[in-house]
């Protein structure tokens, strides 16, 4: 059989137990609260009420809350689905039920004195990867070892699924809130974990021909999807753009937080969330346009539109090193990043602490404080990123909300001048439950809770940063956009569409900052495709 690429419009949807893969259904920890307190109650309030679903869908104004997407499913699947879930994943309930229990334990009889007679008292199933402690106000908490728990079966790779399937538009049903219940005939399912080698392999052959059919055995492509499967390949190599000259920088932005940027003989991505090649009438890049290989993956924090599992297992194969920020430790709120990353089949990760360094060939990437946007709860995996090679300052701030300005005046008198800032724009942000309600082991009270909001900066927020890193801007909008090369001593913010990422948000319309300080500075950097 000829050689053969694997084509760029076929997508990959990684499922645990049916439900598109983000980063708190990895953690065995969050994992289990999250059947517990959202998937089942779902899926039992759907069963109970699909017509009560299918109205919030139809209306925009529920666009991202709880509600089962009708067209997707039917109750009897539902019902079947929900009863298989309590049998399958017993032990991730009972695990939430334990927690919930340690909870009331602590409540009741962690008044202050010793807690070393309730170790004995803690649940049996939490027994042993559970540490309890008081903070220094005397309010008891507790932590996991969570090496130790991803030893057990909480950790079940047997839920993990991947569907490959061809792609032609940007909408897709809202992924949080409805599991993929209903197969296609365009489809093929395989139940295997993400952190099979030959999903490395399959991506590769987007560049490199390869036979097909190899892969038949490598991923135990099922008998009634090989025609299905072979379909997926093409004779016609892919359509990148050039690769950079070497020497050259250059800055590439490729949807919501994610920008490429190449230094040198240095290429660093940021928050990959990548579309797929098809036809639209917005230009993007797309996979083809990466580089062989990544220096450097960055992640900025662990929220489900920056770690985004369907770009990453695609492009795994690539990276040099997955750079990931430090977390507290144990806590329910706050799972390790490193641990996620390596369960799920990456190597060379390396936790960055605030400040922490990494050396390049000529400069260095250094770990940023990033305040708010996670409600005030104690979560300490978030780090923006100060990127200095080849005479460029770059800050990736992400969704830092700008709460206390004097960091920023802190951050530069280490630091140095930015030249060009990338800052996520979010005025409101959703309310805390929106992505912790399953974690709560105490009820929020409404108002509490709309106060607690998962929100970045704001214009004012955004516009005191600008100051004090000592840039000017002004504004252009549109959705394509070039880097403001001949606006020297200006910034510019850009506004840009990326309906292709309702998947992960469920929002159509995000905003984000490329502020330049000196013409010089930018030279050379584009942002968005090039026609
Ligand atoms: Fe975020």
């Amino acid at each position: 059989m000829n050689k053969k690429y694997f084509r760029m419009d076929v997508m990959l949807e990684p499922l645990i137990n049916k439900w598109y893969a983000w980063p708190h259904l990895v953690s065995p920890s969050t994992y289990s609260m999250n059947v517990k307190n959202h998937h089942i109650p779902l899926m039992e309030s759907f069963v109970e009420s699909p017509e009560l679903h299918a109205s919030a869908v139809r209306n925009p104004a529920m666009a991202g809350g709880p509600f089962v997407d009708m067209r997707q499913l039917d109750t009897e699947l539902a019902r079947t689905y929900l009863d298989k879930t309590k049998k399958q994943c017993q032990e991730q309930i009972q695990f939430a039920q334990a927690v919930q229990e340690l909870t009331n334990l602590l409540k009741l009889k962690a008044d202050g004195s010793s807690l070393e007679a309730l170790y004995s008292e803690m649940p049996e199933l939490l027994k042993g990867y559970t540490e309890i402690f008081y903070d220094l106000n005397n309010n008891p908490g507790f932590r996991f070892i969570e090496p130790l728990i991803y030893d057990t079966s909480l950790y079940n790779e047997c839920l993990q699924e991947i569907v490959l399937a061809p792609i032609s538009q940007d909408e897709r049903p809202f992924v949080l809130s409805t599991p993929r219940l209903l197969t296609s005939q365009q489809e093929v399912r395989l139940t295997i974990p993400f952190s099979t080698p030959a999903l490395d392999a399959l991506f590769v052959a987007r560049e490199e021909p390869t036979n097909p059919e190899k892969f038949i055995e490598l991923l135990g492509i099922p008998n009634d999807s090989r025609e299905t499967f072979l379909s997926f390949f093409t004779e016609t190599p892919p359509n990148g753009t050039q690769p950079l000259p070497a020497g050259e920088a250059r800055i590439r932005y490729f949807g919501h937080a994610c920008l490429l940027i190449e230094l040198g003989s240095e290429v660093i991505l940021v928050d990959p969330v990548i579309s797929y090649q098809y036809y639209n009438a917005i230009e993007r890049y797309s996979f083809p346009d990466l580089p062989k290989k990544i220096d450097y993956v960055l992640i900025t924090h662990n929220h489900q539109d920056h770690i985004l599992f369907e770009t990453l297992l695609q492009i795994r194969h690539k990276i040099g090193t997955i750079v990931v920020p430090k977390n507290s430790g144990g806590t329910l709120q706050d799972p390790s990043l490193k641990l996620m990353f390596e369960a799920v089949g990456f190597s060379n990760i390396l936790e960055l602490d605030e400040f922490g360094r990494i050396a390049l060939e000529n400069g260095e990437i250094v770990g940023l404080p990033f305040l708010g946007e996670h409600a005030d709860l104690s979560i300490r995996s978030k780090l923006a990123f100060h990127v200095k090679s080849c005479g460029k300052s770059i800050l990736l701030a992400a969704d830092s909300c700008n709460l206390e300005p004097k960091l920023y005046e802190r951050i530069r008198n280490r630091i140095g001048p930015v030249d060009t800032l990338f800052l996520g724009m979010e005025c409101d942000g959703a309310p805390l439950t929106w992505l912790y309600g399953p974690l709560l082991t105490s009820p929020i009270t409404r108002s509490n809770d709309r106060s607690r909001r998962l929100a970045g900066s704001n214009y004012e927020q955004g516009k005191s940063m600008v100051d004090i890193l000592g840039m000017q801007w002004d504004r252009s909008r549109g959705s394509i956009m070039s880097c403001p090369s001949n606006t020297p001593k200006k910034a510019t913010l850009l506004r840009h569409q990326t309906p292709y990422f309702t998947i992960a948000t469920s929002l159509v319309f995000t905003l984000s900052v490329c502020l330049s300080r000196e013409k010089s500075n930018c030279n050379g950097s584009t942002i968005g495709p090039q026609s």
